[in-house]
């Protein structure tokens, strides 16, 4: 916990903390957390092999007690989803632009409790409004707020709210 994950310096170093926590705000022990982010230049480490470093921008990690979590990793930045084919000649057609927000992907597991698939948004991002996937949603835009730290130059707090297996909950 409170690991770097980013392993080709570049990008803005940025912390991110924050608790996993049952919806009455008590802290979950044991949860697991699973990060991605591209690297500055737009790209998951994926989709440059050779050129960044393998799990670059990538880390696990599992709540004590106190339900906390942090790692340093890279304020994200927004990039473009493939566009050279069908999917580009769609987004044309419909005068769409093929850029993603900057975001942060979270999967984040505890026993007893259901999984969450989702990811937080940096919020001054100009395509925050045109997500061309429309994953946005305005309860994940996460604050980013700059700090003067040893490691990071930004903080993004955000707290993952856990719901039991036995409990569904209505979209309704
Ligand atoms: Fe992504």
């Amino acid at each position: 916990m409170g690991d770097k994950i980013t392993l080709d310096g570049k990008g803005e170093a940025c912390l991110f903390e924050c608790r996993v926590i049952t919806a009455g705000g008590d802290p979950i022990c044991g949860a697991r957390i699973d990060v991605w982010s591209d690297n500055a230049d737009g790209f998951y480490d994926v989709q440059q092999p050779g050129i960044q470093p393998k799990w670059n921008n990538r880390g696990v990690f599992r709540t004590g007690i106190d339900g906390c979590y942090s790692f340093v990793g890279i304020k994200p930045v927004s990039y473009p989803i493939p566009n050279d084919g069908p999917v580009g000649q769609m987004l044309e057609s419909l005068g769409r632009h093929p850029y993603r927000p900057a975001h942060m992907h979270y999967v984040v597991t505890a026993p007893g409790y259901q999984k969450i698939v989702t990811h937080t948004f940096v919020g001054d991002d100009p395509y925050i409004t045109s997500d061309t996937v429309f994953g946005v949603k305005q309860t994940l835009v996460a604050p980013f707020e700059r700090i003067d730290h040893e490691h990071a130059s930004w903080r993004s707090k955000f707290d993952f709210v856990l719901i039991p297996v036995a409990e569904t909950v209505s979209t309704l």
